[in-house]
């Protein structure tokens, strides 16, 4: 056995990919599986920001470019930036990475010192935690549940910050849960941050994909004292189906920038080129399409919703952004399927769908949860009506 190194051990491959390679190993052998288990929207990207990218590798942008990113598309994320939330940034302050998980990595990478504490509201994004932890720094969880719609309060998180902290994580609207917080509540969290000298990671890639009229703040623009700790990180993957573009920014200090970027230098390089010029093109384009996603994802959210609440055992909260409902299952532990197994955790209910309903979706544990299950919606009416239909059978079953 080849001795690895110990960082190797302190991580687990993401469990969304795990569930998500099942279930199409399951469809590779022909069974039918309705997929909930898939972090992306299931339109395609914009005819508009392929053309850009053909047109980039019909010119020649084969070659490497600035580590950084090219300057028109940092330039375009500061008129971006400048245009929605009236803050000016500098294409200094401006990091483009191989995705926002590049992103955060980076940025984890360049400030986290071994044993500073990485604060994150939990449930939560399931890269967090692992990417604190590859970092040196220690996962310092603030719980939620539903009683605040799955929102810290700002005393919570005030009990939470110790010295020691580097870090606070901020994910509005929230992967898995799709919680936001509204002006008030940010504001109040934004004072306690205040009081405090840590940085704060504001990951604000769903901040497009809100609901009905749900209006999305910025932390820098509602405080702006917390503009020189605050690194905002953001993407295309999410708001213009780009995921496999890989294309995320990171926006804030500038040192904090440029030693995000010596890190890239010294990893990836350069996002790939031709991709930042679909990147350039969303960004800069006309904004058409979003709305019509946003309009689809709002009336699958209300039929998963309401679906999901018809099946006894489960219930489930209306969320006001991203693409994904956490519903609880803890009404369906101690319950027998029919091969005998005892479902005792979000694990077991998980595997139990995917066996009998053929149903993929990802169980809470890896987002901190012990009760919950992630479905997302970002896929057809018709799937969430079979999808649902086949977990009421797949429950009914249960003795
Ligand atoms: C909360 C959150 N942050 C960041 C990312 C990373 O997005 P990408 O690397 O595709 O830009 C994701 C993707 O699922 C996410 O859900």
């Amino acid at each position: 056995m080849t001795q690895l190194a110990d960082r190797t051990k302190l991580i687990k491959p993401s469990v969304t990919l795990a569930i998500a390679a099942k279930a199409g190993k399951l469809r590779a052998e022909g069974i039918d599986i309705v997929n909930f288990s898939a972090g992306e929207p299931d339109f395609d990207t914009p005819e508009r920001i392929k053309a850009a990218a053909v047109e980039a590798l019909r010119k020649g942008m084969t070659k490497y470019t600035d580590v950084k990113g090219i300057e028109p598309l940092r330039e375009a994320i500061t008129e971006k930036y400048r245009r929605e939330y009236g803050l000016s940034y500098r294409k200094e302050d401006v990091l483009v990475s191989c995705g926002a998980k590049h992103s955060l990595y980076n940025v984890l990478q360049a400030v986290i010192n071994p044993g500073d504490e990485v604060v994150i509201p939990s449930p939560y994004w399931v890269s967090y935690s692992d990417m604190a932890l590859l970092a040196g720094g220690v996962p310092k969880l603030i719980p939620t549940g539903e009683a605040t719609g799955f929102r810290m309060k700002p005393a919570e998180l005030d009990a939470a910050l110790t010295p020691r902290t580097r870090v606070v994580m901020l994910n509005s609207p929230c992967n898995p849960t799709g919680a936001c917080y509204d002006r008030d509540e940010l504001l109040a969290i934004a004072q306690v941050l205040e009081k405090h000298s840590c940085l704060i990671l504001a990951d604000d890639i769903y901040d497009k994909i809100v609901y009905d009229g749900f209006a999305v703040h910025n932390l820098v623009a509602l405080c702006p004292g917390l503009r020189d700790r605050t690194i905002l990180i953001n993407g295309v993957s999410k708001s213009y189906a780009m995921t496999g573009w890989r294309i995320g920014y990171a926006l804030g200090p500038a040192d904090v920038i440029a030693a995000a970027g010596k890190i890239q230098s010294q990893s990836t390089s350069n996002p790939t080129s031709f991709a930042q010029a679909g990147a350039l093109e969303a960004i800069r384009g006309p904004q058409d399409e979003l709305p019509i996603m946003v309009r689809e994802f709002a009336k699958r959210r209300d039929t998963i919703v309401s679906l999901m609440n018809g099946i006894p055992g489960i219930h489930c909260l209306k969320p006001q952004g991203a693409f994904y409902v956490f519903p609880n299952v803890i009404g369906l532990f101690g319950k027998k399927s029919t091969a005998g197994k005892q479902l005792q955790t979000p694990c077991d209910v998980a595997d139990y769908l995917l066996e009998e309903a053929k149903v993929a979706a990802v169980p809470g544990e890896d987002f901190g949860s012990q009760e919950h299950i992630r479905f997302s919606y970002a896929t057809s009416l018709e799937d969430i009506e079979k999808g649902c239909k086949r977990i009421q059978e797949a429950v009914a079953k249960l003795g």
